[in-house]
């Protein structure tokens, strides 16, 4: 680890003050799936914990259950769209190269002043989406962000592959960070690399690698789940133990980990080493499966809403994924859920209708813009 500080403007903190999430209705259940491949829902409950994953509808992908999971944000942090200076959005499995999902997200929710861009780091995108966020907001860049963890794996899982297909779900989720002058929100991130691991876990692009190769490699994920497993084991520890002793407090002063829902069993193991109990980490695997960059904001928007995660709670967010990549979050959960102004609430979904107008009336102009320049 390295011994550089950030240099943090003094006062400013970066508080969660919205979030939100997405999970499709159509249920995929193990018993589903021991229909397509040679599987079991007794195996697949005893080796991962999982009993059923979402999948999304088919017009459905990662831009419209992260907009849907951005505009529940939206709504419980009480704010309009054209407050957001910045979106971030971690995603494994976009639809577009470019434009960033983030960006079609933007257009969508009618956010004019936001920058917007897309972070790819496999499963801990959201860790590594919520750090550079908050450090924008605590060196003073920007006063608030919106930060998405969105996926449609279904759409990148080789559904003939036992040993993977099992695994996935679809989902969002979606938090809003706001600048405070009050102690707390994301106190410290750290995230870590080896792309020596690459190839355990991975997914080609479509993309050809060579420009005489015969043809592009199919966009499936791959994956070489024992040594995947050994990895995750042992950096969800590690990462857990640093982000806390880097806040200067002790796992003790933590009331809740929310880990990357990967495996019940590598779960159980990190926590194991941590000799942490299970009754402070929040499990939502059995439900949904593993949903890559969206499974640790859903399973937070779950604990908030079910009252599991409360004001004054300590969280450590921690996850793992392809790259290899790893990383955690220590946050001071301080803020109550509002109540949303129904006045606010009416300009927002206005405002998602007048975005829609703005965004046609836009390519409109641009269509007719270069008709006249062209005929000069
Ligand atoms: O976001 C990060 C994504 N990836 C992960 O977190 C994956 C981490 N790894 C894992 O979760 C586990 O390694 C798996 C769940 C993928 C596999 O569990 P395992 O306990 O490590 O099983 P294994 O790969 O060692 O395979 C044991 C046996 C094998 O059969 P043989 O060779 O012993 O006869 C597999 O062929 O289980 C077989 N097997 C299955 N059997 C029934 C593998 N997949 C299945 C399946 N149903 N779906």
């Amino acid at each position: 680890m390295s011994n550089h500080r950030p240099n943090y403007a003094p006062g400013r903190y970066a508080h969660i003050v919205g979030w939100g999430m997405e999970a499709p209705t159509r249920t995929l259940t193990n018993d589903d799936l021991a229909q397509m491949v040679d599987t079991s829902d007794e195996w697949i409950r005893e080796r991962t914990g999982i009993s059923e994953r979402r999948i999304a509808d088919a017009g459905d992908s990662p831009i419209t259950l992260g907009l849907r999971a951005a505009r529940k944000a939206l709504a419980s942090a009480d704010m309009l769209p054209d407050e957001l200076d910045l979106i971030v959005v971690a995603t494994s499995s976009p639809v577009y190269l470019f434009p960033a999902t983030a960006c079609v997200i933007q257009d969508k929710l009618g956010a004019g002043h936001a920058g917007a861009f897309d972070v790819m780091a496999a499963c801990t995108g959201f860790i590594y989406a919520l750090g550079i966020a908050a450090a924008q907001i605590k060196i003073g860049a920007i006063d608030t962000a919106l930060v998405i963890g969105t996926e449609t794996l279904s759409r990148i899982v080789d559904w003939s592959d036992r040993g993977t297909c099992i695994l996935f779900g679809d989902g969002a989720g979606a938090f809003i960070l706001r600048e405070s002058d009050a102690p707390g929100g994301v106190l410290e991130v750290v995230m870590h690399s080896d792309g020596s691991g690459g190839n355990l876990l991975y997914a080609p692009s479509g993309i050809r690698s060579q420009w005489d190769a015969p043809e592009a490699i199919p966009v499936n994920a791959r994956m070489n789940g024992a040594e995947v497993f050994r990895f995750a084991t042992h950096v969800m520890a590690s990462a857990t133990r640093e982000v806390v002793e880097r806040a200067g407090l002790r796992l003790e002063d933590i009331d809740w980990v929310v880990p990357h829902q990967a495996n019940l069993r590598i779960i159980q193991s990190a926590m194991g080493r941590l000799k942490l109990p299970e009754e402070r980490v929040v499990i939502n695997i059995s439900r949904y499966g593993n949903t890559s960059t969206a499974s640790i904001p859903m399973a937070v928007v779950e604990a908030v809403e079910s009252g599991q995660i409360g004001p004054d709670n300590r969280l450590v967010l921690v996850g793992f994924g392809g790259g290899l990549t790893w990383g955690a979050a220590i946050i001071e959960w301080e803020v109550t859920p509002k109540r949303p102004a129904p006045v606010r609430e009416l300009m927002r979904e206005a405002g998602y209708i007048l975005a829609a107008i703005r965004s046609f009336l836009r390519r409109l102009w641009r269509f007719l813009e270069a008709l006249i320049l062209r005929e000069r």
